[in-house]
């Protein structure tokens, strides 16, 4: 049985389960005062490489949105999961002009692009530069912003998405109670589930098919670069037929690859391709 919630204020945080990015966001003040705060309302928005934005929303009498209006600059700084009770510290209602990073573990660094400090312990980093500000009336300040710097910690670039995961440890926020216990998980039994091919994947790679095709043969077949995979699919059904069999089957689809000279390795090298 379903049943509708009233929406209330905080919905989206109260009711609503967003597991969420955890940021810290830096900025510097009309006097060049730095202030630090958790900001987890963030979202990509322009995603082309070539206007790459970010879209952020903000408690309009924050001193953060505040400072973005007045100096346009801010950075995203991306905490680890052991950092969470630093966060926390710089989450509290400072007066104007307290430099919160005082009260917490964070070292300030300089940024590469922009002039509000990135934090040493992120390992990533978006140095931005607000292009639009939107006041809703009597709600957030929504700000779109271009990214000029993403900065990663060395070597995080060059590792595998699990590894890379597992060295970031960056909590995912899951909101909070009344706005006094803040709920976070972290990354630690992560799981990873592969997206298949459709059955039906030939077609809209728009392969012609003689023969039917086992579920896991055609899930390989599409594994194969499709510059070569016309010739495969025609070659693995003749030795299908050769076989006297009626129906490609994973086997047949691995045995002919094999007498193409597609062996294991060379089949792992085309799976394993980054971009
Ligand atoms: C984990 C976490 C996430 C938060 N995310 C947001 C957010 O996305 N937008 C917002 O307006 N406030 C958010 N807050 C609340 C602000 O961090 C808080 O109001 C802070 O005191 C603002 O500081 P400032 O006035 O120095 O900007 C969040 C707080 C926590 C602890």
């Amino acid at each position: 049985m379903k049943k509708e919630v009233k929406i209330r204020p905080f919905w989206y945080s109260d009711i609503w389960l967003f597991p969420k990015l955890i940021t810290v966001v830096t900025t510097l003040d009309a006097k060049g005062g730095i202030n630090a705060a958790p900001y987890s309302h963030i979202m990509q928005y322009d995603v082309m490489a070539k206007n790459p934005r970010m879209i952020m929303g903000f408690r309009q009498d924050s001193h953060t949105f505040e400072n973005i209006c007045a100096t346009k600059e801010f950075v995203i700084n991306c905490p680890p999961a052991d950092y969470v009770d630093d966060v926390m510290e710089t989450a509290r209602f400072y007066p104007e002009g307290v430099n919160e990073l005082e009260h917490t573990r964070f070292t300030a660094i300089p940024s590469l692009k922009v002039k509000p400090p990135s934090l040493k312990e992120c390992p990533q980093i978006a140095e931005c530069v607000a292009d639009e500000i939107v006041k809703l009336d009597k709600s957030s300040g929504i700000v779109i912003a271009k990214i000029v710097a993403l900065v990663f910690d060395e070597g995080l670039e060059e590792m595998d998405r699990a590894a890379r995961i597992r060295a970031m440890n960056l909590p995912v926020g899951l909101g909070d109670e009344a706005r006094r216990d803040y709920f976070f998980a972290t990354t630690e039994n992560m799981t990873c589930h592969t997206l298949k091919e459709t059955p039906q994947g030939y077609a809209a790679a728009g392969l012609k098919i003689e023969l039917p095709w086992d579920d896991d043969a055609m899930q390989e077949l599409m594994k194969v670069p499709p510059f070569v995979r016309t010739m495969v699919t025609r070659q693995v059904e003749r030795y299908t037929q050769k076989k006297g069999d009626a129906r490609v089957t994973a086997a047949h689809m691995t045995a002919a690859a094999n007498d193409l000279g597609m062996d294991e390795a060379l089949l792992a090298r085309f799976r394993g391709k980054k971009d």
